[in-house]
């Protein structure tokens, strides 16, 4: 389905039938009937505003993962909104284009809520994207991947527990074993990691290259061909394929658990499509100078705190000063993979050590949630430019309902 504009959408959560796809029916939480919601469209520099309904049984809050947007219309925990009331979240929408993650944000529920279907896609769109001319329209195709538990009803089940949530069965875009027609045609498949607990190494099943053109926040600078990309917990992709010589079908796959994620079936048709220049600077990413040593150590332990605190609801851990560049380091010791995620500001990653030891194409421009393996030791350049209260956490995100989180302040 198209996108639908942001301004002056009402998304509705509640408990609805869903089409799993193949002629399977269920029941899930929803936004809007749909799991995922919506895809969702905004243009940089308006200022949209979008009611969310609660219809469920308990409360919820929206968090648009992604947008940075003051703490009041950011969703956070103590934002929550009862069943059977509203809440309208106005949004100025001032970054670059990019693919967000809207999703529920309550606290102890997130990870329930999210895992039962309340989650969906949520694109940027500016000028300097635009004049790319990448693959628009039906040849633009926003990836909704996770995994599932669906019982015999088919409805989604979930029993996560503090170390994680893995469901037995994968779901892209709210369907089992989906296929996608695909002409002879450069696609773009704007892929978001939208399981609770799941990482994926994304390949194609003939190895073919996948050519990523950005990440969290927006275009890369330039393009880079790879046969395989681990993507974590909330992070996205915006990758390009050039699908002109496909005869037969081919598959993105799961490497780590031999999932297909999707079959792309050739219909042999040829579109003229003007081929989008990949090999030339696609952007100008604005590179982040800050100190040489970290201010700020965040270490990622076990599995409900970070520095040893486990999250409580209203208090504040520190303060940062807006508008400054700090570098800020992240370690982990024990119950990995942590994808570490910042509220309020996108960063840089500037360098690991341990562990795997380098950084990888996926993680270039600008980013919000990195993965954090074991002994591994993670730096960042980061600076907020609005003030407020905003949260660092874990997101798998039962270790995030499980106190993997921390709210601090900009000043
Ligand atoms: Cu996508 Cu605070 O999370
Ligand atoms: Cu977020
Ligand atoms: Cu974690």
């Amino acid at each position: 389905p198209a996108p639908v504009a942001a301004d002056g959408l009402t998304l509705t959560a509640r408990r609805t039938a869903v089409d799993l796809g193949g002629g399977r029916t269920g029941s899930a939480l929803t936004y809007n009937a749909g799991c995922p919601g919506p895809t969702i469209e905004v243009q940089s520099g308006s200022t949209p505003t979008i009611t969310v309904t609660n219809g469920l049984d308990e409360p919820t809050t929206v968090h648009w993962h992604g947008l940075v947007v003051p703490t009041d219309v950011d969703g956070q925990p103590h934002e929550a909104f009862p069943a059977g009331t509203r809440r309208a979240y106005t949004l100025p929408v001032q970054q670059r284009a990019s693919l967000n993650f809207y999703h529920p944000h309550p606290h102890l529920r997130t990870a329930a809520q999210v895992a039962l279907g309340l989650q969906g896609a949520l694109i940027v769109r500016d000028a300097e994207e635009a004049a790319l001319g990448l693959p628009a329209g039906r040849f633009e195709v926003p990836l909704v991947i996770r995994d599932a538990n669906i019982d015999k009803q088919g409805t989604l089940t979930y029993n996560g527990r503090a170390s994680g949530f893995l469901g037995g069965v994968p779901l892209v875009n709210g369907v089992l074993n989906p296929y996608l027609r695909v002409d002879r045609a450069h696609y773009r498949f704007r892929v978001v990691n939208a399981a609770n607990s799941r990482v994926f190494r994304l390949a194609f099943s003939d190895g073919r290259p996948m050519t990523l053109v950005g990440t969290d926040g927006g275009l890369l600078e330039h393009a880079v061909d790879l046969s395989e990309i681990t993507l974590g917990n909330a992070e996205r992709l915006d990758l390009v394929l050039d699908l002109r010589g496909l005869t037969a079908p081919v598959q993105l796959v799961d490497r780590d658990s031999g999932w297909t994620l999707l079959d792309l079936r050739p219909t042999q048709a040829d579109v003229s499509q003007t081929a989008p220049v990949l090999g030339r600077q696609l952007s100008v990413v604005e590179r982040l100078v800050g100190p040489a040593q970290p201010s700020r150590t965040f270490s990622f332990d076990g599995m409900t705190a970070i520095n040893g605190v486990r999250y409580q609801m209203g208090a504040t851990s520190f303060q940062v000063q807006r508008g400054q560049v700090e570098r800020w380091r992240f370690v982990a010791n024990g119950n990995p993979p942590h994808p570490v995620h910042i509220h309020g500001a996108s960063f840089q990653l500037v360098g690991r050590t341990g562990g795997r030891g380098q950084l990888f194409p996926w993680e270039g421009g600008w980013k919000d949630t990195f993965l954090l393996l074991d002994k591994e030791s993670v730096d960042i350049l980061i600076r907020f430019d609005l003030v407020g209260r905003y949260l660092i956490h874990c997101h798998k995100l039962e270790h995030e309902d499980a106190g993997m989180m921390l709210d601090f302040e900009v000043v």
